[in-house]
């Protein structure tokens, strides 16, 4: 298990480029099984999970070819004629569960192992089972897995989320595509990534309507037909690096940067001091001289504070001037990252699901130990301004979603390498 070494250092400048969206392309992917023709992914991200998806669709007998070195993905749902997504890979990643919808839609039938939990909650599936139910399909649970069949096919429906659910509301779309009728999904989730699935089905036939308002209306077809669709660019990874100029200092620019996909993030980096201005290439965030200003936080469903840029902001306020309080309302347990900065001298104080944070004038380096994927990059932002070295390991939580991400931090001027062990 590589780690990966920090030592702190000053201002930051350079440019970062921004890889696709890893939580569009794992829904984007399972797509492929609800058509015989081919799907074309662009601009896709080379990370773990992405290979992970891969595996689990060969798994299923979908057809998965990679061009341009990962950047390009052509799937076949063709020869996908197993129901089966075994524990083997489900419990390595949670959205495994996304060939859910589109098995049951295509196929009638699906076996697809509960996830079981993981570093940051339970993540049970009670939405997705509701949802796909409403549509007619019979699922039961049984040996861990959640078996499912719709053997007169699916029907529109009607239904409310009791959570506006990423995973479920792409799972339901997936199936509603395919279903007899009209379905209309409320409190539906409004993330980019749904939007951008959206925007893929509707290119292989799909009629849908109001993907990105909490209302999604889909008029099921008969079948779906092939598609060329590029990767929405990914908005978790742009955030994470606009907090490295933050926490440093510096100014760094983000070529095809997007405001609009981060409105509630750039709004509380306004308020805490960090200057973001929209270039005609992009965006350039810098932060001028002096700790930034203490912010309330408070992570919620899009159009919210994304629960995924909750540990790399607590990264900045530990050395704002001022005490903030994050408030984390997604998950049960996602402060795993508060222990880690207290060992680099964080002052940090986690009570259920709010941490007050306390900014102090530096932070020292430390050996400190990554425990799920936001954890670990917001331990790496850390450290960048921290006194002396920090030993960041179990790194492999970073490979999940960070493309080359000690190459990205070392060009904007870091001092930060990846060893073995
Ligand atoms: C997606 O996970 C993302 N993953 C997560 O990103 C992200 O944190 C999350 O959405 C919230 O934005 C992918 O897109 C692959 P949810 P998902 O269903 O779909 C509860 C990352 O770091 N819930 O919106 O699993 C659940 O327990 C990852 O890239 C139920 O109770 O998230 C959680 O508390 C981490 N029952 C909350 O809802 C259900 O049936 C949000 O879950 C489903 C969810």
């Amino acid at each position: 298990m590589d780690s990966i070494i920090v030592r702190g250092g000053g201002p930051l400048s350079g440019r970062v480029p921004i890889a696709g969206a890893k939580n569009a392309c794992l829904a984007l992917m399972p797509a492929t099984l609800l058509t015989d023709e081919p799907l074309t992914l662009t601009n896709v991200p080379r990370l773990s999970d992405i290979a992970t998806m891969t595996r689990l669709l060969q798994s299923l007998g979908a057809e998965v070819s990679e061009l341009q070195e990962g950047r390009v993905l052509v799937l076949s749902g063709l020869g996908a004629d197993n129901p089966r997504a075994d524990y083997e890979i489900v419990r390595r990643m949670r959205a495994s569960n996304l060939v859910l919808g589109p098995l049951l839609a295509r196929h009638g039938r699906a076996e697809v192992s509960l996830p079981g939990g993981c570093a940051i909650g339970a993540r049970p599936m009670d939405i997705h089972v509701a949802g796909l139910q409403a549509l007619g399909a019979e699922i039961e649970l049984r040996d861990g897995y959640l078996h499912a069949r719709a053997p007169k096919g699916l029907r529109g429906a009607q239904l409310t989320l009791r959570f506006a659910s990423v995973g479920a509301t792409e799972n339901i779309l997936m199936a509603a595509v395919l279903a007899r009728g009209t379905t209309v999904i409320s409190n539906a989730a409004r993330e980019p990534e749904i939007v951008d699935l959206a925007r893929c089905l509707r290119s292989m036939g799909a009629r849908i309507e109001g993907e990105g308002s909490g209302t999604i209306t889909i008029d099921g077809v008969e079948r779906l037909h092939g598609a060329t669709h590029p990767v929405v660019s990914d908005r978790i990874e742009l955030g994470t690096y606009m907090l490295a100029p933050a926490i440093a200092g510096g100014a760094v620019e983000f070529p095809g940067g997007r405001v609009d996909l981060l409105r509630a993030f750039c709004e509380k980096l306004d308020e805490a001091g960090v200057s973001i201005s929209e270039t005609g290439a992009g965006l350039r965030v810098a932060r001028g001289d002096g700790p930034v200003r203490a912010v309330d936080v408070r992570t919620g469903v899009y159009p919210g504070f994304p629960t995924d840029l909750q540990a790399q902001m607590m990264a900045l306020l530990c050395t704002a001037r001022g005490t903030s309080v994050l408030e984390e309302t997604v998950f049960e347990n996602r402060f795993m990252h508060a222990p880690e900065l207290m060992r680099m001298g964080a002052d940090i104080e986690v009570r259920g699901g709010t941490a007050t944070v306390r900014g102090v004038s530096r932070l020292k380096g430390a050996p400190v130990m990554a425990t799920d994927l936001r954890a670990s990059v917001s331990l790496i932002l850390a450290a960048l301004a921290a006194e002396g070295e920090t030993r960041v390991s179990r790194v492999y939580h970073l490979d999940r979603g960070y493309e080359q991400v000690v190459r990205k931090f070392r060009a904007i001027g870091a001092d930060i390498e990846r060893v073995p062990g």
